[in-house]
């Protein structure tokens, strides 16, 4: 996304009428979230707060009962480090975590799926992939499945490649830990890219026996790549209550006119 993140973080780049971080906190509220940590990089913190606890503006619409703290993970030392990062602050609740890069569709209801799926143990949201993501993804190693759409996760490998894939079941970036999850990222070592991977925290819980993947009939928005945010744009401003039925019948007059 460079340029555009040259000085403004992806967190908060806008999409439609708000920034990507929103409407990611706005889903995890859907699903009975009400404290929200957002792991930044150092600086960023300052815009989050200034977001959603602004004194001058007051509260957002429909997160006034919502507490939303920035945490900083001061070295990018990967994506297991950042959820690592939330550790004292969450204890041992269960809690969702959501990757901003990768919004829902309007109607998507992911999470709800995946807490209706869970037991004792996490839970990882997944997709069926084309062999393109498998050297850019996450894949779990399935186990027995236990219903048509939930699967025992036995392992996870980061980044496979087709070579060392044990499925074509992707991580999409939506996952509900235990804080066993905590323990497991205690004791990873760097993994793919020398990064602490999160993944390699699933391998652990998969190989303990305590993680089921949900395999989401829906797809999510890449808000992370230049196309993939002109989509989410789209699919977002299409379905806004107050302008959607405007850009829609923008959208189709343009799209004629091609
Ligand atoms: C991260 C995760 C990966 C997951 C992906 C989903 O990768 O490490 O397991 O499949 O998000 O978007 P990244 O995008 O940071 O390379």
């Amino acid at each position: 996304m460079r340029p555009a993140t040259r000085a403004l973080p992806k967190a908060m780049l806008p999409i439609v009428d708000r920034p990507a971080v929103q409407w990611v906190v706005e889903e995890a509220v859907r699903a009975g979230a009400r404290e929200v940590f957002v792991i930044v990089d150092p600086g960023v913190g300052v815009l989050i707060d200034r977001h959603f606890n602004s004194q001058e503006e007051g509260p957002l619409p429909g997160l006034e009962d919502v507490v939303v703290h920035p945490i900083v993970q001061d070295v990018p030392r990967g994506l297991g480090d950042a959820v690592r990062t939330a550790a004292d602050a969450v204890g041992h609740r269960p809690f969702f975590t959501l990757l901003v890069d990768n919004l829902v569709y309007p109607d998507g209801d992911v999470l709800g799926h995946m807490a209706d799926a869970a037991d004792a143990g996490s839970v990882v949201c997944l997709r069926e992939l084309g062999t393109e993501y498998l050297a850019r993804y996450g894949f779990i190693v399935p186990g027995e499945w236990r219903t048509d759409r939930v699967v025992e996760v036995h392992g996870a490998i980061e980044k496979p490649g087709v070579e060392a894939a044990p499925s074509k079941l992707g991580l999409i970036g939506r996952y509900l830990f235990s804080s066993a999850i905590f323990e497991a990222l205690d004791h990873i070592e760097p993994g793919v890219g020398g990064e602490l991977q999160l993944t390699d925290a699933i391998n652990a819980v998969g190989e303990a026996g305590s993680c089921l993947g949900y395999v989401s009939e829906d797809d999510l928005l890449d808000s992370g790549t230049p196309s993939g945010y002109l989509e989410s744009s789209t699919v977002l401003g299409a379905a806004h209550p107050d302008f959607g039925a405007r850009y829609r019948a923008f959208v189709t007059e343009f799209t004629e006119g091609l």
